[in-house]
């Protein structure tokens, strides 16, 4: 059995249409009386709402986990993880053994990722409650799973801001459970696509798991066509490309390792090494200076360009000046395929900046398709903040 927490009417009209937080002004009870990342049971007028973690020093002081009235122990985890493991693997071709398990409050265990790469999990615990319910969190994976290794990729500053330094996580035991071989890169398929990962060390999980059905996409438009790939990381669009028949592809991104884990790729899957060349740039100067009129198909997926809403003005400006001049140097009859990887730039706003890079380049182009995350990432319609991925494929006339 919980504590109650009481909530004003705004915070349950918020839940009843789906949205899984409420903030410390809507909370009527004294927040004083909590322990930082203890589950609650919600109520309102003294009507049962719903199950939460409760945060009292963070401005989202609330995050639901249930409407039911449910105790958040092992056990709810193992449940949580089977029915999640059964209904994604419906999403998944069988040669593909890396996917998203676990979105936080998209599937209802708020601030938890968990990603599945064959046999290792990582996992990021991204809230008070789940930073707290850690030891638990692990066993039901193993449980679950029976994993080789579970690795801990969660950042410093997340437990500053969650207020938990105790639980901290360093570089020295990510390894939360079983053993991480010597060499730190794993080979792991995607769509029979081979790749190394590198789960300790590697961006986010280890892998930009959420381009999957994008870089599918990508593949279907390359036969025999020439691809630029514009931030790369470790080549996944470009495997794509030559997997299904590119003529050639050039890989670019500012990071040397990211672009040296494209030879060893390509050298994985038995590529032809030649058909693929990596250039070490900055985005800015690359497409400023590039002859981009030599391409069929041009990938671009920057970096998260605002992750915060101060830098929402600059991050635009970025989205736009990159767009617009691959828009305005593209050859006609190419495809563009565009990203942009941050909730804080919306859906809305990034519209905008592609009808703007549109104007400005004085083309005409087509909307091809919008897309947003594959079907492992689901999200949730009253949060956007799960919607962090929106992209366009375009048609340069
Ligand atoms: C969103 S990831 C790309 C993921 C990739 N498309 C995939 O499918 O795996 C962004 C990449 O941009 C690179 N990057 C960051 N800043 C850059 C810059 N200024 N110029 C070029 N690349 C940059 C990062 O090293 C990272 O590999």
């Amino acid at each position: 059995m919980y504590k109650k927490i009481e909530v004003n009417k705004n915070a349950r009209n918020a839940i009843l249409s789906g949205h899984p937080w409420i903030f410390s002004g809507k909370v009527e009870s004294d927040l004083k009386g909590y322990e930082n990342g203890e589950p609650v049971y919600i109520f309102c007028e003294k009507k049962f709402l719903g199950t939460g973690f409760v945060s009292p020093k963070n401005s989202i002081a609330v995050r639901m986990i249930s409407r039911s009235k449910v105790l958040i122990d092992k056990d709810f985890f193992i449940q949580k993880f089977l029915q999640l493991q059964k209904f994604k693997k419906k999403f998944l071709a069988l040669n593909t053994n890396m996917y998203r398990l676990v979105f936080s409050e998209a599937d209802f265990i708020p601030g938890l990722i968990v990603d599945v790469y064959n046999k290792y999990i990582v996992i990021q615990t991204n809230s008070a409650g789940v930073i707290k319910k850690r030891e638990q969190i692990v066993s039901a994976l193993v449980k679950v799973f029976n994993p080789l290794a579970i690795i801990d990729r969660t950042t410093p500053d997340t437990y500053n801001l969650e207020h938990s330094p105790e639980y901290r996580i360093t570089d020295k035991n990510r390894v939360l459970y079983g053993k991480y071989p010597g060499e730190k890169l794993q080979v792991m398929s995607e769509n029979g696509i081979l790749f190394y990962v590198d789960l300790l060390y590697g961006h986010k999980t280890g892998f930009y798991l959420d381009q999957r059905e994008n870089r599918e996409l990508v593949g279907r438009f390359s036969f025999q066509n020439r691809v630029l790939n514009l931030c790369s990381y470790s080549g996944g669009f470009t495997l794509y490309a030559i997997a299904n028949g590119a003529k050639e592809t050039v890989s670019v991104d500012i990071s040397k390792t990211a672009l040296d884990l494209i030879d060893e790729n390509m050298e994985l899957n038995r590529f032809q090494k030649t058909k693929n060349k990596n250039i070490a740039a900055d985005i800015f100067d690359f497409v400023s200076n590039e002859n981009l009129s030599n391409y069929d198909i041009i990938v671009v997926d920057p970096p998260s360009f605002a992750k915060h809403v101060s830098e929402i003005e600059n991050g635009l400006k970025a989205y736009k000046f990159i767009n617009s001049t691959i828009l305005k140097k593209a050859k006609s009859e190419s495809i563009i395929f565009t990203s942009s990887c941050t909730s804080v730039v919306n859906e809305m706003m990034f519209k905008e900046v592609i009808e703007k890079a549109i104007r400005d380049s004085k083309r005409d182009v087509k909307v091809l398709k919008r897309t947003f995350l594959p079907l492992d990432h689901s999200s949730l319609l009253n949060f956007k903040e799960t919607e962090y991925l929106k992209s366009f494929f375009l048609f340069v006339l």
